[in-house]
């Protein structure tokens, strides 16, 4: 089995008259007035239940875009029992049967389902086109495709020594139980990839996404059945977060969570794992992404214009709502003025409002409660003493959940917006003496309890690699004159620890090795 040496899917440009900017906007238009009704997947059944729920366009939420039929604890159950029950026929498969339908999901996203797959995350997540492309068309057909080159590598690891009338070998078995992966609105891909992933290695999944993102989970199962995902490989359930977790953590063949959402969620679930370990058969695998409260430190001798752009793109791409968005920065006070500028001028050029305006750059966050949550944290920074806004500050929710790209720059390095995560359009900057890049050092170190990504800037080796050691656990994915954002599969394995996560690294081999438990066997002759 000779699979193709990956290379990542080319990003397509959407130019103004190019042909696939015309084919998705065309989608666009089709998909925005479908009114498409969403059931859940369970075994071989397309599951309605008859209590709709509307999904609407963030930007636009008094549009309907269709509805999706909510689930309750007898799914979550039916869910489990197909997955189990789909188990052996999915394990015992060649794994280069399954492997081919990963692919072929991969091409399926590349060609036919590109256009869907990128207007469902414009409509459903409030993405721009080119955020969409990149996330759920590159990303996810890069995600497929090299963690199919990583199965091989792992199936056709170099056995074990034998010799003298002994065979040893190991086999690389699946979970035995079924797997929970819990996905999250930002990241299609991450969506897709977290059952995926599981199900490649021979595992059956039950699979629960944000509600905000069953819009474009709806396109992805659509993706997996057409490529040959067998039924009650991966089920895919609406139902309430509290409701599933329930039955999946008390469940006996529980054997492993694949997450990606928020550090208390994670936290929580950890602790209900550990209350409930003398019911499982096996010690479930817990994976997990989580927050992040991303840094960019420039040192005196950085480029003020590549800072600028780093922070711009960096904080403000998908309205910040990623994990590794540049959230708090750090910039020595002989460089701010002209780092002021560049910032000041680049998010001049950001206009904002709806997805289907591609001269949009900046579309609405996710939902009312995140509004609602990041409106706060402005609103507080306004009237709060040593803090200045000097950039956005303005919301709005009448149609969508517009908030404006704002950047604070506060006198407290230790101010809340510096500490927490906000997930939302939100960059706080501290500006330190240009001679203490040290101290700056250890204040990016210190100031919260992520781990996630992270930027230094600076022309300077010694201060670049001073800055790598010392900031050595302060981020699992660290940037050079970059912004922190914009990991790409196979080049730059993603993934964080400290409050970020395991850091199991999505879309490597050290991922996938978390979806098999392997048997050693020996035979004498
Ligand atoms: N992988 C994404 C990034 O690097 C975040 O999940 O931005």
């Amino acid at each position: 089995f000779n699979v193709p040496e990956p290379v990542n899917e080319p990003v397509k440009s959407y130019a103004p008259g190019s042909p696939e900017r015309k084919e998705l906007q065309e989608m666009l238009k089709s998909l925005r007035n479908l009114q498409v009704d969403v059931p859940m997947f369970i075994g071989s059944e397309e599951v309605r239940t008859g209590n709709k729920k509307p999904m609407s366009p963030p930007h636009d939420h008094q549009h309907i875009l269709g509805h999706f039929h909510e689930g309750d604890e007898s799914h979550v159950n039916q869910a489990i029992n197909a997955a189990l029950g789909a188990k052996e026929a999915w394990e015992s498969m060649e794994w280069e049967q399954r492997a081919a339908i990963f692919l072929k999901a991969a091409d399926l996203l590349a060609g036919p389902y590109r256009a869907k797959i990128n207007a469902a995350t414009m409509l459903g997540q409030s993405k721009n086109a080119m955020q969409a492309e990149i996330d759920a068309a590159c990303e996810f057909i890069d995600f497929l495709r090299f963690n199919v080159k990583y199965m091989t590598e792992i199936y056709g690891q170099q056995p074990p020594v034998s010799g003298n009338g002994v065979w040893n070998r190991v086999e690389q078995r699946p979970l035995e139980g079924f797997v929970f992966a819990l996905t999250p609105f930002n990241f299609t891909a991450i969506a897709g990839n977290l059952p995926a992933s599981a199900a490649m290695m021979g595992n059956t999944v039950v699979w629960k996404p944000a509600y905000t993102q069953i819009y474009s989970a709806n396109v992805l199962m659509e993706v997996f059945k057409e490529a040959g995902v067998p039924d009650g490989v991966i089920n895919l359930i609406y139902v309430d977060g509290p409701t599933a977790g329930d039955i999946i953590f008390n469940h006996p063949d529980f054997a492993g969570i694949h997450f990606t959402g928020s550090t208390g969620v994670f936290q929580h679930i950890w602790k209900t794992i550990g209350e409930n370990i003398y019911k499982y058969k096996s010690y479930p695998r817990i994976v997990g992404e989580t927050g992040g409260k991303d840094f960019v430190v420039a040192h005196k001798s950085a480029n003020p214009k590549a800072v600028a752009v780093g922070l711009s793109r960096g904080a403000f791409e998908f309205q910040g709502q990623k994990c590794s968005a540049a959230s708090r920065a750090y910039i020595p006070s002989n460089i701010w003025g002209d780092v002021k500028k560049y910032l000041l001028e680049d998010l001049a050029s950001m206009k904002m409002g709806p997805t289907e305006d591609f001269t949009n750059f900046i579309n609405a966050v996710i939902d009312e409660k995140a509004f609602d949550k990041i409106s706060k944290y402005i609103d507080n920074a306004k009237t709060a003493e040593g803090v200045e806004v000097i950039a956005g500050g303005n919301h709005d929710k009448s149609k969508g959940y517009f908030i404006e790209p704002t950047v604070l720059v506060v006198e407290d390095p230790m101010y809340t917006t510096m500490q927490e995560e906000i997930f939302g359009p939100v960059l706080t900057i501290y500006v330190y003496n240009s001679e203490h890049f040290e101290e700056a050092l250890e204040l990016v170190d210190q100031t919260s309890p992520y781990a996630l990504t992270g930027a230094v800037f600076s022309t300077d080796r010694y201060a670049i690699e001073l800055a790598t050691q010392k900031l050595r656990n302060a981020a699992g994915n660290f940037y050079i004159n970059d912004k922190p954002t914009g990991a790409v599969v196979g080049q730059q394995p993603f993934g964080g620890a400290r409050a970020s996560g395991t850091n199991d690294k999505a879309g490597s081999m050290i991922n996938l090795l978390r979806w098999v438990s392997p048997r050693t066997i020996k035979e004498t002759f």
